[in-house]
């Protein structure tokens, strides 16, 4: 029982410093973190800041320096060499550039991890072709990775992971090589994986959107360091650090919004942000009423994260301000005010 309660994945402390020339480079810096079972867990930050030592790190690929990993409830450092293969196994990967063996078929792609498994050819061509069945790309199975298009030479990649039954698998900027559209439905199809087949997912990515459409929680890394983490709802919501704010303002675009309303109005400004269910319009129309003061709505944009629906709006407010702002406040509502620029 207690092996159910317990995260599928934990780093204590993990460091790795890489020696280059003769600079020591801190690629992770004192990380802890924890992942539950069936979660799909985002790791965001910019190039360079240890995503994908991190994701090594998980996926075994890359000692620690210091620090402990502990995947499944057994720590890599205890493992024989026999357990650790097999522990190895029981994490899939997927890359941004797909690394198919192009001289060989789709099918023969995705039979290819299970060369060395107790299977007969038979049964070995029947679990390839599931898993092209899963990812649904049946028809494909005799075709060679260079006829395909990108998001189907993904989905072989992700057919090809999943041939030894991972409990996790790992995505290293699996979508950033793939156009919006096509990007989306390997998101979908990673969140009907994670669904059907209560796949742990670990996903870093340097775009908010591929977090906001299917992480359960998220975290920042800058500098080889997680600096925030969270569900993704809260993290967005009430980002603690500058780098979070910088991702989410991509997102939702409020700093562009800001910037051209800049340009035409130099009066004092209001961000408000909903969270959850709260329909904005009504509580913005009755703080307008309740307090005689005139709401001039200048942006306004709504956002779905895992399920939260995360509102934002840019106002210009006249008449009884400071009693409407508390008002709005009281309501949940969260309201920075961007103070008019004085032109000297
Ligand atoms: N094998 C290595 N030897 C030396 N330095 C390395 C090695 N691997 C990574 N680094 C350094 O460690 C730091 C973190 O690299 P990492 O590849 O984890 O970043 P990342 O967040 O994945 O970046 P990107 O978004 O560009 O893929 C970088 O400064 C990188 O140059
Ligand atoms: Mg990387």
């Amino acid at each position: 029982m207690e092996k159910q309660e317990q995260p599928v994945i934990e780093l204590q402390d993990a460091v790795v410093t890489f020696k280059r020339n003769q600079e020591s480079i801190t690629a992770l810096d004192h990380v802890s973190l924890t992942i539950e079972q069936g979660e799909i867990y985002g790791i965001i930050g910019y190039s360079g800041a240890g995503k994908s030592t991190l994701i090594r790190v998980i996926n075994h690929l890359q000692v620690p320096t210091s620090g402990k990993v502990i995947v499944n409830g057994q720590a890599l450092e205890e493992l024989d060499s026999h357990q650790f293969q097999k522990a190895r196994k029981k994490i899939g990967m997927i890359f941004q550039h797909f690394n198919l063996m192009n001289s060989r078929t789709v099918l023969n792609n995705v039979e290819f991890p299970l060369l060395g498994e107790k299977l007969s050819k038979a049964e070995r061509r029947e679990k390839a072709l599931g898993l092209l069945k899963l990812v649904e790309l049946e028809e494909l199975a005799g075709a060679f990775p260079d006829q395909l298009s990108g998001g189907q030479k993904q989905r072989v990649a992700i057919a090809r992971a999943l041939a030894n039954n991972p409990d996790i698998l790992v995505s290293d900027e699996a979508t950033s090589a793939l156009d919006p559209k096509t990007t989306l439905s390997i998101l979908k199809l990673l969140q009907r994986l994670n669904q059907q087949l209560g796949l742990t997912i670990v996903l870093i990515t340097h775009e908010i959107q591929v977090i906001q459409t299917i992480c359960h929680r998220v975290a920042v890394m800058e500098a080889g360091e997680i600096i925030e983490q969270g569900k993704v709802a809260e993290v967005f919501m009430r980002p603690k650090k500058q780098l979070t704010r910088e991702f989410i303002d991509t997102s939702i675009n409020v700093q562009e919004a800001l910037k051209r309303i800049r340009q035409s109005n130099s009066q004092d400004l209001y961000v408000l942000k909903f969270i959850g269910d709260t329909t904005n319009q009504a509580v913005v129309t009755e703080m307008a009423q309740k307090f005689q003061v005139a709401a001039n709505i200048l942006f306004a944009n709504v956002d779905q994260f895992d399920n939260l629906t995360v509102g934002v709006m840019i106002l210009n407010l006249s008449g009884e301000v400071s009693a409407g702002v508390d008002y709005l406040r009281q309501q949940g509502v969260d309201v920075e005010v961007i103070k008019k620029e004085v032109r000297s």
